[in-house]
C-alpha cells in the first residue's frame, strides 16, 4: 500500500531507503527493512502492477559488541562514568575498576578515555578530568543503525571495522516504476473466471493474475517400485535378452524332496538341519511325486547308479517328504528340468516338448530323435533361510537363478557364459575358484572386482548338474545342465550403497527413500 501510494504521488520511487514503513519512524535504510521491501515488490511485480530495478550496496551493521555499546556505551564512556571528577571523591584504583566495569571494558576503556582526555591519574588511582563528553563510537554505531553507513566516511568506518563493532554486509535497495497493471488498489487479483463473474459482468474490471508458465508442477503420489524390483528388471532383461524363458516359481512350499533329493543332496546334509531350514507343522508333509521317478532317486542315493556309488545309506520316506519353505530357487529348477525331460521319458510326444524350449529342434548328432530340446531358464524370486540376521543377512532373500541345459556342454562353456552374463551386469573382471555342492560338480565360486571397494567379492555359485541329478529324470547321458545363483539383495546393495539390509528391506525401510531412489542401469 505505501508502495502504490508513494508511486501515485510520485510516479517514480527513487530510493527505497527513502521510504518510511508505517510504524517506524525513521527511513527504512536497514537491509532488514529493504528485504521486507522486496518481499511487497515482488508480489506487486507478479500482478504487473509495478516495475523494480535492484541496486546492490555494501552497508555496514552492528556487531553484538556493537550493540552492547548502543545500549551502554563505549567502553571508555562507562569508565570515565565510574569515575568522580578531579578533586570531588576519592579516585578509583585500577583494582576497584575493573570490579565496577568489569575485565575487558576496564582493559579497553582505560586506554581510550586516558587519550581522549576524558580521565586522569591522582596518586594511584583515576579521575574524571572532563565533566562532560560525547561518546562519539556510540553516536557512530546509532548512525550506522540508522542508515547502513556513516557520513564521516570509510576511515572511520574501517576504524570501528578493525575494532569489531561493525561487520559489512551486502544489501540491496530499489528504484520503482508504475507497471501496466498499476492501481492504488491492492485488492487480491482473479486466478479464474467463474460463472458469477461472467453472469455479473465483474470480469470486465476485474485485475487478473498473469499465468505463470515457468511454474512447476507438484509432484505426483504415484507409486514407486522398490530397488529389488528395479535390479530384479535388469535382471530380467538380461535374461529375456540372451533368450532365456522365466521359470514359474510360485511354491515357496516345497518337499524335502524336490529341494534336496532330487538334487542328490544326501538326506543327512547339514543344510537340511532345523537350524537351516524351516519345516513345516501343518502340514507336515507333502504328496509323493511320481513313484518310479522318486525310486530312481531313492536308489541312487542310496546304492548309486549311473556311474555313481551313491551315499550308501539308509534311505528315509519321512525326510524325502517332510514340506518346508525352500532354501533356494534351485527347487524350481529341479522342477522344470524334470519336466523338460518328459518326452525323454516318453511321457509326452517329442513335438509337444516343453513349451519353454522356444520350439528349440534336436541337436542330436544320430538320426534317433530321443525327445530331448536345448533349453535355456531363469527364475528371480525368494527362498528362505533359517540364519542368524545381522546388517547382510536375513531369514529370506531373493535368488536370481539360470539354468542351461544342451548336448555336451563344458566348464568352458559355464565359465564363458557367466563372462557374458556378469558383462552384460557392467562386471569385466570376474573369477572362477572350484567350490563345493552336492549337486554339481565340478562347482565353481564367482567372484567379481568391486572397483570402489578394490577388492574381490563373491557374486555368486555356478556348477555342472551331477549325473546322479539328471540321468535319474530320463535326460540322455551326453546331456548337460550348468547352472548358477546369485542373490539379488548383495547387487542391489552395492549399487543403491546400502551397507545395511534393513534400511533395504523391513519395516526401518524409508518410503522416502524408495520413492527418490534412482533406476539403476547395469
Ligand atoms: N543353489 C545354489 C545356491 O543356493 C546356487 C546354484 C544354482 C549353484 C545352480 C549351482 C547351480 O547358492
Amino acid at each position: 500500500k505505501l508502495i502504490l501510494d508513494e508511486l501515485d504521488k510520485k510516479t517514480v520511487i527513487d530510493d527505497t531507503r527513502s521510504l518510511i514503513i508505517p510504524g517506524q519512524s525513521t527511513p527504512a535504510a536497514s537491509s532488514e527493512d529493504q528485504i521486507t521491501i522486496l518481499g511487497a515488490l515482488n508480489s506487486l511485480l507478479s500482478r504487473e502492477m509495478i516495475e523494480y530495478e535492484t541496486h546492490e550496496v555494501i552497508s555496514h551493521a552492528p556487531t553484538s559488541e556493537g550493540s552492547q555499546i548502543l545500549q551502554d556505551g563505549s567502553h571508555e564512556a562507562r569508565v570515565w562514568s565510574v569515575l568522580p571528577l578531579k578533586g570531588s571523591g576519592t579516585p578509583v584504583s585500577p583494582a576497584q575498576l575493573k570490579t565496577k566495569v568489569g575485565d575487558e571494558t576496564a582493559k579497553v576503556g582505560q586506554g581510550r578515555a586516558f587519550k581522549n582526555g576524558w580521565v586522569g591519574k591522582e596518586g594511584d588511582g583515576l579521575v574524571k578530568i572532563a565533566s562532560e563528553i560525547r561518546d562519539a563510537t556510540q553516536e557512530d554505531l546509532k548512525e550506522i543503525l540508522k542508515t547502513g553507513t556513516l557520513a564521516a566516511g570509510e576511515k572511520v568506518l574501517a576504524d570501528l571495522r578493525k575494532r569489531k563493532l561493525v561487520v559489512q554486509k551486502k544489501g540491496q535497495w530499489f528504484t520503482v516504476k508504475k507497471g501496466v497493471n498499476f492501481s492504488t488498489s491492492t485488492a487480491k487479483p482473479e486466478t479464474d473466471l467463474t460463472v458469477d463473474m461472467l453472469t455479473s459482468g465483474s470480469w470486465k474490471t476485474a485485475t487478473y493474475k498473469k499465468y505463470n508458465f515457468e511454474a512447476e508442477g507438484i509432484p505426483t503420489s504415484g507409486g514407486a517400485l522398490h530397488p529389488l524390483l528395479k535390479v530384479r528388471e535388469e535382471f530380467r532383461n538380461i535374461f529375456l535378452e540372451m533368450g532365456f524363458a522365466e521359470m514359474p516359481t510360485s511354491s515357496f512350499v516345497e518337499s524335502g524332496f524336490w529341494c534336496f533329493d532330487a538334487l542328490f543332496v544326501p538326506q543327512q546334509h547339514p543344510a537340511r538341519d532345523m537350524q537351516d531350514t524351516f519345516y513345516l507343522s501343518d502340514p507336515k508333509t507333502s504328496l509323493p511325486p511320481n513313484p518310479e521317478y522318486y525310486n530312481r532317486v531313492s536308489k541312487t542315493h542310496e546304492h548309486g547308479g549311473y556311474g555313481s556309488i551313491g551315499y550308501r545309506a539308509p534311505w528315509s520316506d519321512e525326510e524325502s517328504s517332510k514340506l518346508l519353505l525352500r532354501t533356494h530357487t534351485t527347487a524350481s529348477s529341479a522342477h522344470m528340468l524334470y519336466k523338460l525331460a518328459a518326452a525323454c521319458r516318453g511321457e509326452i510326444s517329442k513335438d509337444d516338448s516343453a513349451e519353454f524350449t522356444h520350439g528349440a529342434r534336436p541337436t542330436s548328432g544320430s538320426d534317433q530323435d530321443d525327445g530331448f530340446r536345448p533349453a535355456k531358464l531363469f527364475s528371480i524370486d525368494r527362498v528362505f533361510r533359517n540364519e542368524t540376521m545381522d546388517a547382510t543377512h536375513l531369514a529370506e532373500f531373493h535368488q536370481v537363478e539360470g539354468v542351461v541345459a544342451d548336448r555336451g556342454l563344458t566348464l568352458a562353456d559355464l565359465i564363458g557364459f557367466m563372462r557374458v552374463f556378469f558383462k552384460k551386469m557392467g562386471i569385466e573382471q570376474v573369477r572362477f575358484k572350484p567350490a563345493y555342492n552336492p549337486y554339481t560338480e565340478p562347482s565353481l565360486e564367482i567372484f567379481a572386482f568391486h572397483p570402489q571397494l578394490k577388492k574381490w567379492v563373491e557374486v555368486g555359485n555356478s556348477g555342472m548338474f551331477r549325473p546322479e541329478m539328471l540321468e535319474p529324470m530320463g535326460f540322455p547321458k551326453d546331456v548337460r545342465v550348468h547352472g548358477w545363483g546369485l542373490s539379488l539383495e548383495r547387487p542391489t546393495m552395492i549399487r543403491y550403497g546400502i551397507n545395511n539390509i534393513r534400511t533395504l528391506v523391513g519395516h526401518k525401510v524409508s518410503i522416502e527413500g524408495i520413492e527418490n531412489s534412482p533406476a539403476v542401469l547395469f
